[in-house]
């Protein structure tokens, strides 16, 4: 057993998932419409959870002479599809329906199949502010005297939606809101209920959301690069009412792609000069990342994981000078189908220099959808987790995100097979079950 995975081995079982699992959306845009239309597609038997972990994954246990891989959600005690309610918030009133026919990620024939359950998902009014997010006016929004009072409601409609169901997760899928450093605001909890009294500039409204999740024990995830639960009076508030919560930013495309050729390459000892990564998209989130300041939060999240990969203080030869530039252009006959292009320059022995392109066609939506899902279902899995539900970050998750969030002083983990290895490892570990080391030197006893 490794050290890392050795943690503490808290005794007691995973309660089941009994009932329903009631999750709130904020954002019915492009991946809540994708994430909801598509699990009641595979509700319906009309298609299949491509890309889901949860869904299709398998987990190996055991020797490999034993072949032994029960499907993931055999294995762990996973929410039903079945038993997913949805519910969430948005600035605009359009059902689910109008809102995925608007967002054309899925073909308006299969949205009309489903037409009658999406039409029934509908938008509570939202917490927004403009100055949060410059390029969206919308007309849906709760008032308040104070970003307190915003909180407070927020905390109505879950005690609300609690009476319908049996458990609540919430998932931030709304827009990319301005870049904000954290403050003297974020340091403690106090702190923080006390700018939300005084309306604090530096508290925007997902971290009202995610406020009000924690505070009623609702675990909270972020699919988009802002502030939002990385900041030390959050990570207080998760612990304390036992409310989980991970890092930020939905791991889809070319980030994705990052983390697997990063660590190739350095494996390998390859060096790397310059890696050059571009984006044409077109759906509402790029119009809304053609504002520099929400960009500014999007730039910031997809920059970080070459580092962190490379650790060019451990090899200054092959990464000290490492010249990583990201842009993201809004290009709207492209809707959601996004573009994206990688000029990596590497290098290898004596020093001789070599280039690879990719060019990855994606369609980020059909990518983020899964990413939400499994989120959601593994959240409300470490709540039902004795060893996992209090301890506020759930590392373990760093898997889907582009910002991964760990301990303080600890370096996050960017590297995807790391990633899913200490992902699998979590759930061998909860369910008592021996960890996958990859020795294997039993076999030539
Ligand atoms: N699709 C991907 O591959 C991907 C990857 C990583 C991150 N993301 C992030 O996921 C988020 C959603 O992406 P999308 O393509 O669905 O965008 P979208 O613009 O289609 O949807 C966002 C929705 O959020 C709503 N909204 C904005 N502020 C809100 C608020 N304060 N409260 C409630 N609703 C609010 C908007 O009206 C809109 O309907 C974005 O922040 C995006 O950067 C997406």
């Amino acid at each position: 057993m490794g050290t890392e995975e050795q943690g503490s081995q808290k005794s007691g079982k995973v309660a089941p998932a009994k009932g329903k699992l009631g999750v709130m959306v904020v954002g019915m845009g492009a991946v809540a419409t994708t994430m909801i239309a598509g699990v009641e597609a595979v509700r319906k038997g009309l298609a299949k959870p491509i890309g889901s972990l949860t869904q299709m994954g398998t987990i190996r246990l055991g020797k490999r002479t034993e072949n032994n891989a029960p499907r993931i959600k055999d294995f762990v005690p996973l929410a039903d599809l079945n038993d997913i309610v949805f519910t969430g918030w948005d600035i605009f009133e359009e059902n689910v329906y109008e809102a995925a026919s608007h967002a054309a990620v899925l073909d308006q024939k299969t949205l009309d199949l489903l037409k009658p359950y999406l039409e029934t998902v509908k938008p509570l009014p939202a917490v927004f502010d403009q100055y949060y997010v410059k390029r969206l006016n919308g007309t849906h929004i709760k008032k308040g005297k104070s970003k307190r009072d915003l909180a407070d409601q927020v905390r109505a409609d879950i005690k609300a939606f609690k009476k319908t169901v049996d458990r609540v997760v919430m998932i931030w899928a709304a827009s990319t809101e301005i870049f904000i450093k954290p403050t003297a605001v974020h340091e403690s909890l106090e702190a923080f209920e006390k700018g939300l009294e005084n309306n604090d500039i530096a508290i925007a409204p997902s971290q009202i959301y995610a406020y009000a999740a924690l505070s009623e024990g609702v675990p909270f995830a972020n699919g988009a690069p802002n502030l939002t639960v990385d900041t030390p009076a959050m990570v207080e508030l998760s612990k304390r009412n036992a409310a989980p919560i991970c890092g930020k930013d939905f791991k889809t495309g070319q980030t994705l792609m990052k983390t697997v050729l990063a660590p190739a390459f350095k494996a390998r000892m390859l060096g790397v000069s310059g890696w050059f990564s571009t984006n044409i998209l077109g759906n509402r989130d790029g119009e809304v990342l053609d504002d520099p300041e929400s960009f500014k939060t999007k730039e910031e999240s997809k920059l970080g994981s070459l580092d962190y990969i490379f650790q060019p203080e451990l090899y200054p030869d092959l990464y000290k000078d490492l010249y990583h530039k990201i842009r993201i252009n809004y290009y709207p006959p492209r809707g959601d189908e996004k573009e994206a292009w990688d000029n990596i320059d590497i290098f290898g022995w004596l020093g001789y220099p070599m280039q690879i392109k990719v060019n990855f066609l994606c369609r980020d939506s059909i990518l983020a959808a899964p990413i939400a899902l499994d989120l959601v279902l593994f959240l409300d899995l470490a709540k039902r987790t004795p060893s996992l539900c209090s301890i506020g970050i759930q590392e373990w998750l760093s898997f889907y995100l582009k910002s991964p969030q760990s301990a303080p002083g600890l370096y996050p983990e960017h590297d995807l097979f790391i990633q899913s290895m200490k992902l699998k490892n979590t759930l061998r570990h909860i369910m008592g079950a021996d960890l996958i080391t990859h020795l294997g030197l039993e076999y030539y006893d």
